[in-house]
């Protein structure tokens, strides 16, 4: 990946970020005291450290971002739209190139912890980056199969002719260098019978791939169950993206994150996870607090990546934590992250969401590959970072600032009353919507 501008340009049917102009933007992610800057301040600072144009964030505004119109294309029954906020994380150098990455989230503390993690890496050279092909699987269910050992090997036997058939349903995707690659076929005994299952493999390029593999498991279901010697019913793709792996690595010295026993700390903490799922549970969400934020922000499927991660974690019969930390041999913290990553740069609401096209701009990304091995870095960064807290100081310190200006606000203060009303009850350690309402009415009453 090179600094460079990136423009959008359509490729057909299919349209997709370039980048353009390799080298023209330079761009420095460590930005210290970000979060001391007023919003003007940070988008200035994203418009000169990205591809992105003072006009690009007009997208984020609330009154110039998703119109009810547009809205109304995209799903039923609209009656508004959303908003939720949008930052991005500093300090991240990925396979030796800055970026800032934007995160989408509700949750306080998230994009801090991520940029502070990344801060941490940085000075080790960040995060290295690698995954497979873009190869997602779409299932084809047969029912009431006399003889399922004979069957899949009759399907194996027509393997040329079912991924021909399947191919002709998307000349782009194979103009693109994409297609089905192989055939499966499993055996699966459930109560009552045992079904023969189909399984296509197919690279779907720069798609999340949904659809082109959807398409194709609806065409050649039919002649499949001639074969098989069966019932066609379920044609769907498969969450469980376990050839579609994405994989970060990163170094955090020990300096860094407070010294030698917080590395040691860390490393039981993720070893409890590795074993006990109650464990592994909260820690592949804290994972998954950066992971989704960035799926979210680029308008990706966010169940779809976090059903592909939670069934990965659980693809040995035993629910488990997927990032692994060990300590080097310098007693510096390295961990690593590997998880399917199912997202794309070419449909859904990436493509129509004026939001999700300016978030995908400020990566300054061609491929989709880019893009997951991105969101995994920041999942990665994002564990480090929950980890070590709960190691030092635990979770309730950091939130509680921004908790307590929640619930200021939810007892009707506003502008410079927010301040006041959250510092008081942060320095009372009481942090409750009937004191909020007390102070608040104290502040206007001039009291306070
Ligand atoms: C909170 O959203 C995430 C953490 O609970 C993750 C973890 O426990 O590792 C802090």
């Amino acid at each position: 990946m090179s600094a460079g501008r990136s423009r959008f340009t359509c490729h057909r049917a299919l349209c997709r970020p370039t980048r353009s102009e390799a080298g023209a933007h330079m761009v420095n992610s460590r930005i210290p005291g970000l979060k001391n800057l007023t919003i003007e301040q940070r988008r200035e600072t994203v418009v000169r450290n990205s591809p992105l144009s003072t006009e690009d964030l007009t997208a984020w505004d609330p009154a110039t971002g998703l119109t009810l119109d547009a809205a109304d294309h995209m799903v039923e029954n609209v009656v508004g739209v959303l908003g939720i906020p949008l930052g991005f994380a500093a300090n991240f150098t990925i396979n030796g190139r800055d970026v800032l990455v934007p995160m989408a989230t509700e949750e306080p503390s998230v994009i801090a912890a991520a940029s502070n993690a990344a801060r941490i890496a940085r000075a080790s050279g960040g995060f290295f980056t690698s995954s497979t092909a873009p190869l997602m699987r779409a299932q084809i269910q047969l029912v009431d199969v006399a003889d399922p050992a004979a069957a899949r090997v009759r399907i194996l036997e027509a393997r040329d002719e079912l991924i021909a058939a399947a191919n002709e349903q998307d000349p782009m995707l194979i103009q693109l260098g994409g297609g089905v690659r192989d055939i499966e076929v499993h055996l699966v005994d459930a109560p009552g019978q045992t079904y023969v299952v189909l399984h296509l493999i197919v690279d779907v390029r720069d798609a999340m791939g949904a659809n082109a593999v959807n398409t194709m498991a609806e065409a050649i279901a039919e002649r499949a169950a001639q074969i098989g010697q069966g019932r066609p019913l379920l044609r769907i793709l498969s969450n469980k993206a376990d050839l579609r792996l994405a994989r970060a690595r990163a170094v955090f010295a020990a300096d860094e994150l407070g010294g030698t026993e917080i590395v040691d700390d860390i490393v039981h903490s993720a070893a409890l996870a590795v074993v006990d799922p109650y464990r592994a549970a909260t820690h592949n969400k804290g994972a998954t607090n950066g992971i989704t934020a960035v799926v979210l922000a680029t308008g990706n499927d966010t169940r779809a990546v976090e059903a592909g991660f939670h069934s990965h974690a659980v693809r040995d019969g035993r629910y488990t934590a997927l990032t692994r930390f060990e300590k080097d041999a310098d007693g510096n913290l390295v961990a690593s992250l590997e998880v399917p990553m199912a997202v794309g740069l070419v449909g859904g609401a990436t493509k129509v969401h004026p939001a999700a096209q300016r978030a995908v701009k400020m990566l300054d990304i061609t491929t989709a590959t880019e893009l997951a091995e991105i969101i995994v870095a920041v999942g990665l960064a994002q564990n480090v970072a929950g980890l070590r807290v709960l190691a030092t100081e635990g979770v309730q310190r950091g939130h509680m600032g921004l908790h307590a200006r929640n619930v200021a606000v939810t007892a009707g203060a506003t502008g410079k009353e927010i301040d006041r009303v959250s510092a008081r009850m942060v320095a009372e350690k009481a942090i409750r919507a009937e004191r909020a309402a007390e102070i608040l009415a104290e502040v206007r009453r001039g009291q306070s």
